[in-house]
């Protein structure tokens, strides 16, 4: 089969990125700018500074993506872009340009769901690695600041199917790290410091409730992919009372005091780095850090291998800007081999958002000419089916 050679483009969030992948199999280059520094004094992103950004940064990384891997305009097969779910003033900033750019180049145009392409991030480090012999059905984890679900997924003909067995009721488990971080005093993304604060804390301090969902809405299949499987059953998370519970541990045991000096100190150094956290955390914070984090992996941990074992699927996949953390990665590893379960993480690079994940997902589109009509628009809710 010849080689194919995909751009892949990607603006959902607050990073721009884009890549040259070949036949979803190798990552050619892989350019992210992201969008931190500017949504950091806000604790979270701002839709409207990340879409001036994306507009900003969209032309120089297409064109850094191109020189790093060496490759024309001409050069290209294809161009792949997220159509959604994510902000909708971002995704027009990538589609509006990917349009232009197939367009002028006369190039096939791909419309990739983020989600998709989370879960095509595996594939495609597995295909990097020479693993070619993934067994199916599949269960993807596809966990990150904006999502937290569980597809079953299977290649169908030369497409792919989903089908949602979960999801959040409430907040994505990555917004529960970013919003606890930010009540913490700490810095914006959370994930990857509480991931690193952790550690240093026992996480027995502080017990928390189980995230319990009630067996009734277990049973709800108004989320369900594919249609007639209402009476599957259904492993949802909330993740919004764990984040009640660090506030109101931080109220009734006095942290504000603490919290507040700690975030004064953090705001004047720039780019503060582990030991800069270190020296401004006290035991009682670690401790609740690390008792957080514990309780949010445990249960992301516990409820992913009871469907799998539920829906007796053959491989699990763990992907998404949440799948970078260290304590999830170990949980998964020891708790899925005792299940007799292999499962497979993105490298770190690719899981979090990254376009790379976008030109592998687009590659079996491509095959199939699963084209972008020419009127396709962004679309913020966009489910994967
Ligand atoms: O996939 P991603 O880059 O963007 C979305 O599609 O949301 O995920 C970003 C999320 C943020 O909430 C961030 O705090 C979280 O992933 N994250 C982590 C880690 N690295 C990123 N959460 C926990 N541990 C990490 N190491
Ligand atoms: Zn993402």
């Amino acid at each position: 089969m010849p080689e194919v050679f995909i751009l892949g483009i990607e603006s959902s969030c607050d990073e721009t990125a884009a890549a040259v992948v070949r036949s979803g199999a190798e990552v050619i280059s892989n350019v992210v700018a992201s969008q931190m520094a500017v949504h950091q004094p806000y604790g979270g992103v701002v839709p409207e500074l990340a879409s001036r950004e994306h507009l900003r940064a969209i032309v120089p990384v297409v064109r850094r993506a191109l020189a790093e891997a060496k490759h024309s305009y001409q050069s290209l097969d294809a161009i792949a872009v997220t159509q959604g779910p994510g902000l909708a003033g971002a995704l027009l900033v990538g589609i509006s340009y990917a349009k232009a750019l197939a367009f002028a180049l006369d190039k096939p145009l791909i419309a990739v769901n983020h989600l998709e392409g989370h879960i095509h991030a595996v594939l495609l480090e597995e295909r990097q690695k020479g693993n070619y012999q993934m067994q199916f059905p599949v269960l993807a984890l596809v966990v990150s600041g904006g999502h937290t679900h569980l597809y079953l997924a299977e290649p169908e003909n030369e497409g792919w199917t989903y089908e949602n067995i979960g999801r959040t009721r409430d907040d994505a488990a990555g917004e529960a790290f970013d919003k606890v971080a930010k009540l913490l005093g700490l810095g914006y993304p959370g994930g990857p410091l509480i991931d690193r604060l952790a550690p240093h804390g026992d996480f027995r301090a502080v017990k928390f409730p189980a995230a319990q969902i009630k067996h009734r809405d277990r049973r709800d299949g108004a989320a369900s992919g594919k249609s007639g499987n209402h009476d599957r059953p259904r492993f949802d998370f909330s993740y919004s009372g764990i984040k009640t519970a660090v506030l109101r541990y931080v109220e009734t045991h006095n942290l504000q005091a603490s919290i507040e000096g700690r975030r004064r100190v953090l705001v004047k150094i720039s780019n503060p780095t582990i030991d800069d956290y270190l020296a401004h955390c006290d035991k009682q914070t670690l401790n609740l850090v690390a008792s957080f984090q514990h309780a949010v992996v445990e249960d992301l941990v516990s409820k992913t291998l009871a469907a799998a074992r539920t829906y007796d699927v053959a491989t699990l996949l763990v992907t998404g800007g949440v799948a970078a953390n260290n304590e999830l990665r170990e949980r998964f590893d020891r708790q899925a081999s005792r299940d007799g379960l292999p499962v497979y993480f993105p490298s770190r690079p690719l899981s979090t958002d990254n376009a790379a994940m976008i030109a592998a997902a687009a590659y079996p589109k491509f095959l199939a000419k699963d084209l972008a009509p020419t009127d396709f628009s962004a679309e913020a809710g966009m489910a994967l089916r």
